[in-house]
C-alpha cells in the first residue's frame, strides 16, 4: 500500500466509522468520509475542521440513487487504496420474523446488504488495482457459527451481505483488488452496547491493520479485527 493511503468510508458520522475515520487521520491517511446528516455529526464535523488537509467530508445517505455519483464528484480523479462499506443497522428491537413487516426487512436487507454491494459495485473504478474494498460484516452473518440466535434478522442481514460478496468475487477470474467481510468484534458503539468487549479504538486499529495486510492479496476473505479467517 501506498505510504499516503486514500480511503473512503461509508458510515462514518460515530461508532466504527468515526473511530476508524480518526485511527487513519492519526496513521497519515486522507479520509473521505460519507455521512448521512453531516448536522447531527458534531465529531466528524470536527475532526474535519481539525486535519482539513486529511478529512472531506460527503454528505449523502448510502440509499441514496445518485450516491455513487456524488462520491466520485467529492472524490474527483483520486484513486483510493481502501474503501469500507460500514453503514449498518440492527433493524427491529423484537428481531422476530414473525412480527417483521415488508418495511422492516426491506430497510434491513436494503442498508445491510444490498446497497453497499450495489454502492461498491459502482465505484470500483475510484479503487486502485491491489487496493482493498472491504465491508462491515458480523460474526452474526456466519452460517457456520450460528451465532445469531438473539438477533436472527440482523444476523440474516449480514448473512445476505456475505453471500453477494462471494457471489460478487465469483463473477471475476482475477480479482483485481481484495474484497473483504470483517467482523470488527464486539464493539461499545450505540449498536454494541455499553457492555461490548471492545472500545473503538481497540477494534478500528485492527480494522486498520487488516485493511493493510490485504493490500496487493486481490483475494475474497472474510476476517475478523484480529485479522483471523471467520467462516462463512
Ligand atoms: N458494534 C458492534 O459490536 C458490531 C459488531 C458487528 C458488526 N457491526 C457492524 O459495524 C458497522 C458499524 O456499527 P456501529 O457499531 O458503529 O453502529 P452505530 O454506532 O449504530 O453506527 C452506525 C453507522 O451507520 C450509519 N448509517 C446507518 N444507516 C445509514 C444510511 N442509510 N446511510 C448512511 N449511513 C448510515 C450511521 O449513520 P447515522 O449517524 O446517520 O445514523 C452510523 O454512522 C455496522 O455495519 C454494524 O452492523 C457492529
Amino acid at each position: 500500500m501506498s505510504s499516503h493511503p486514500h480511503i473512503l468510508i461509508v458510515g462514518a458520522s460515530r461508532g466504527i466509522g468515526l473511530g476508524l475515520a480518526k485511527a487513519c487521520v492519526n496513521a497519515g491517511w486522507t479520509v473521505y468520509a460519507l455521512a448521512r446528516s453531516l448536522a447531527g455529526s458534531a465529531e466528524l464535523k470536527a475532526l474535519a475542521e481539525q486535519h482539513s488537509r486529511q478529512v472531506s467530508l460527503i454528505e449523502c445517505d448510502l440509499l441514496q440513487a445518485n450516491a455513487a455519483q456524488l462520491i466520485k464528484n467529492a472524490i474527483g480523479p483520486q484513486r483510493l487504496q481502501a474503501v469500507l462499506l460500514n453503514a449498518g443497522i440492527s433493524g427491529p428491537e423484537h428481531q422476530d420474523p414473525q412480527q417483521a413487516t415488508a418495511t422492516d426487512i426491506g430497510t434491513l436487507f436494503q442498508v445491510n446488504a444490498v446497497a453497499p454491494i450495489a454502492l461498491a459495485q459502482q465505484l470500483t473504478d475510484l479503487v486502485e488495482p491491489g487496493g482493498v474494498i472491504a465491508f462491515t460484516s458480523s460474526q452474526m452473518g456466519s452460517l457456520q457459527l450460528n451465532r445469531a440466535q438473539h438477533m436472527p434478522l440482523y444476523g440474516a442481514s449480514k448473512a445476505a451481505l456475505n453471500s453477494l460478496l462471494l457471489s460478487w468475487s465469483s463473477t471475476y477470474e482475477q480479482l483485481p483488488w481484495s474484497l473483504l467481510a470483517i467482523h470488527p468484534g464486539w464493539v461499545r458503539t450505540d449498536m454494541g452496547g455499553a457492555n461490548a468487549t471492545l472500545s473503538v479504538e481497540e477494534s478500528t486499529q485492527g480494522i486498520l491493520q487488516v485493511l493493510t495486510a490485504h493490500a496487493g492479496l486481490n483475494h475474497c476473505a472474510f476476517v475478523d479485527y484480529e485479522n483471523k479467517t471467520m467462516p462463512w
